[in-house]
C-alpha cells in the first residue's frame, strides 16, 4: 500500500515496519488522523486518551482505514499525574520498545480549577502531563534509539507568558491564556529538552499545526462559544489528514535528523518565539515544570546520569 501523502511537501514514503508509536489524544481529530497515518506505515500504534468508549471506537476506525491490526488502546487521565504514571508502567513493561511519541493532547475551555495534583488543570491537560509523560518515556526512547518525540503546540503560544508564581492559580486568566502559556512552555520545554538529551539519539520537535477542522472547542460549557469556535474551524481549518502529515513527517522522515529541537510549521522550521532565545528562561521552565509534577529521585535520569 502506498503510503505517500501529496498534500503538502510533507510527503514522504517512509514505513515503519517493526517500529512502535504512542500517540496521545489520538480518539478524534488531529490524533486520530496522525495514528490512523502512522498504522498504515506498518507500525504498531499506541493510542491513548482518557475515554474507554472513544478509545475502542478510534481503534477500530484506525484498523478499519489502515488494514492494519496492530493497534492497541489504552487509557490514560492527563488530568492524574498518577494515571499518567500507571500508564507509563504499563507500557515499559509490557512494549518491546518505543520509536516514537507523539504529544498531541489538549483542550480549551475546561474548568477554571486545580486538579488532585494541585496543578491548574488547563496547563496540566496542555503541558504538565506532555512533559511528564516524556520525561518518564525518555529511557525508554533512549533504549530504541534511534527515537522521535513531537510536541504538539500552537500558534497560540505568541500569546502566552511564563509567569511562575500564577501560571498555575485559579482565575488568573481565560481559558485561552492557560491555553497559550502551556503551549509557550511546550515549545520552550522542547528547547531545553533537546540540550539536555543530545547525543543520546532521541530527537525531539516542536509543531504548529495551524487551524484544523476538529471540534475542539467542544469542553466550553457556554454553546454559544461552542457552535461558533466550531464552525469557524469547520469552514476555515485544514483537513485534518493533511494536519495530520506534518506531525508524520517530523517523526519519519531523514530530512529532520540533526534538527532536533526546532519548531516547525508547514513541514519547514518556523519562528516559534523569542523567548527560546532565552536559556535561563528554558532551564527554568524544565527546572519548575520537573519540580511541579514531582520527578522522584528514581525517575530522575539526569540526577541518574543516564
Ligand atoms: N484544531 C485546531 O485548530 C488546533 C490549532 C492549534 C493547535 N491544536 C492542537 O492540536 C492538538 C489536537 O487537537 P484537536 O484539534 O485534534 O482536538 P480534539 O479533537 O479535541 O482532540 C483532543 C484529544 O485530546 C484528548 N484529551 C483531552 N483531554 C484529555 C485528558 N484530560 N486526558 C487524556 N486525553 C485528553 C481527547 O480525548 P478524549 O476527549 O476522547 O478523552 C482527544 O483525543 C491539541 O494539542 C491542540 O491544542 C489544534
Amino acid at each position: 500500500m502506498s503510503v505517500r501523502d501529496d498534500f503538502t511537501d510533507c510527503a514522504t514514503d517512509v514505513r515503519l515496519d517493526g517500529k512502535v508509536a504512542l500517540v496521545t489524544g489520538a480518539t478524534s481529530g488531529t490524533g486520530l488522523e496522525i495514528a490512523k497515518n502512522l498504522a498504515r506505515r506498518g507500525a504498531r500504534v499506541i493510542i491513548a486518551s482518557r475515554n474507554p468508549a472513544r478509545l475502542a471506537d478510534a481503534r477500530n476506525t484506525i484498523i478499519q482505514s489502515s488494514g492494519n491490526q496492530n493497534v492497541e488502546a489504552r487509557q490514560m487521565d492527563f488530568e492524574s499525574l498518577s494515571s499518567i504514571r500507571s500508564f507509563v508502567d504499563t507500557t515499559v513493561s509490557s512494549e518491546p520498545r518505543l520509536d516514537i511519541l507523539i504529544n498531541n493532547i489538549g483542550a480549551i475551555g475546561l474548568e477554571d480549577k486545580l486538579t488532585q495534583d494541585n496543578l491548574h488543570v488547563m496547563m496540566q491537560v496542555n503541558y504538565f502531563g506532555s512533559f511528564l509523560l516524556t520525561y518518564l518515556l525518555f529511557p525508554f526512547l533512549r533504549a530504541s534509539a534511534p527515537s522521535r518525540v513531537v510536541n504538539v503546540s500552537s500558534l497560540g503560544l505568541i500569546l502566552g507568558s511564563i509567569d511562575f508564581e500564577n501560571w498555575n492559580k485559579v482565575g488568573q486568566y481565560s481559558s485561552f491564556g492557560y491555553y497559550c502559556n502551556a503551549k509557550l512552555a511546550s515549545v520552550l520545554s522542547t528547547v531545553e529538552m533537546e540540550k539536555r538529551i543530545r547525543g543520546s539519539g532521541v530527537s525531539v520537535y516542536s509543531m504548529d499545526p495551524g487551524l484544523g477542522k476538529s471540534e475542539f472547542f467542544r469542553n466550553y460549557d457556554n454553546q454559544l462559544i461552542q457552535t461558533v469556535f466550531n464552525a469557524a474551524l469547520k469552514k476555515f481549518g485544514r483537513p485534518l489528514p493533511r494536519v495530520a502529515t506534518m506531525a508524520v513527517f517530523l517523526a519519519v522522515d531523514p530530512k529532520f535528523e540533526g534538527e532536533s529541537g526546532k519548531h516547525f510549521r508547514d513541514c519547514h522550521e518556523f519562528y516559534s518565539t523569542w523567548l527560546s532565545n532565552d536559556t535561563v528562561l528554558t532551564r527554568d521552565v524544565w527546572d519548575v515544570s520537573k519540580r511541579l509534577v514531582r520527578v522522584s529521585p528514581e525517575e530522575d535520569w539526569e540526577f541518574n546520569r543516564y
